[in-house]
């Protein structure tokens, strides 16, 4: 583990070879270990929030155990249980555009059905407007991963105006357990059943379609390719069907463009 810094309480628990995983994009180092997986990232609220719902959700849903968190320095060291299954853009869900999404309509209802009754971690429109605003603030609007259409010509000019316009245009709230990244890499499944939940780092409350968009986005782009390509002539429309919803265009599009900001 040369050029990597450990906190001791952690080097202990660590009993076998590691491989790095290159799968996120996050500024985040995670290193995958036999059965346990150490993720590395700057200290701050979704390091903090991550743990602390693995701790809340324990039982409730499959997500990760954890197994020692512990902050060095500016940076957070989760360790964490490797959760059985592969991630939903791998194995046979690449081959089979139906059970892919059938699996990704089990997961949003399983986190639907959560009581959030004592649900404390807010992701409501409100509080990402806040962070919304930091990031602005600070220019660390990354303009390398959004969508074509948002900037320029026919979209907006600047991250000021797309802020500006979320802030005009917030839509009705209706709160549920949201991932707040529900994207194909961050789900698990096993024998077409859903088998993990990680990346927990934005989860809480906030409406359904948080997750309904950003689960849509991250189909779309694996059918058009971007991720390796998947299936020519697969319509992403068909998650409502397996969701048994009627799409609500509008919150489609206001929670992909809210997620431009971060
Ligand atoms: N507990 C786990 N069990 C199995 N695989 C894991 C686990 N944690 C992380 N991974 C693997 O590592 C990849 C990256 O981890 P993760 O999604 O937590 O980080 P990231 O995407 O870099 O984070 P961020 O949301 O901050 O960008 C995952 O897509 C998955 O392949
Ligand atoms: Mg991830």
């Amino acid at each position: 583990m040369e050029g990597i810094q450990i906190p001791d309480k952690i080097k202990r628990m660590l009993h076998s070879e590691y491989t790095t995983n290159q799968i996120g994009m996050s500024s985040a180092s995670v290193l995958m270990f036999r059965d346990c997986v150490l993720k590395i990232q700057e200290i701050g609220d979704e390091s903090r929030r991550e743990a602390q719902i693995m701790e809340w959700l324990k039982g409730k849903l499959p997500v990760p155990e954890v197994l020692c968190y512990e902050e060095q320095g500016q940076k957070s060291y989760l360790l964490m249980s490797r959760v059985p299954g592969d991630m939903v853009c791998e194995g046979e869900y690449r081959e089979n555009p139906e059970r892919l999404t059938a699996v990704l309509a089990e997961g949003l209802h399983m986190l639907w059905q959560i009581d959030m009754a004592d649900c404390r971690f807010d992701s409501s429109i409100e509080k990402k407007l806040q962070m919304a605003v930091r990031q602005v603030r600070l220019g660390l609007v990354d303009l390398d991963h959004v969508e074509p259409e948002t900037f320029g010509e026919g979209g907006f000019q600047n991250p000021e105006e797309l802020l500006d316009w979320l802030i005009q245009n917030k839509p009705e709230e209706e709160y549920v357990l949201s991932h707040g990244d529900f994207c194909l890499p961050n789900i698990f499944a096993e024998n077409g059943r859903i088998s993990g939940f990680i990346d927990l780092g934005r989860m809480g409350y906030a409406d359904k379609y948080q997750d309904i968009a950003l689960c849509y986005r991250s189909l779309k782009h694996n059918i058009e390719g971007k991720y390796g390509g998947m299936w020519e002539s697969f319509d992403p429309d068909v998650l409502f069907d397996a969701l048994k919803i009627k799409p609500d265009w509008d919150k489609v599009r206001y929670y992909i463009l809210l997620d431009e900001l971060f």
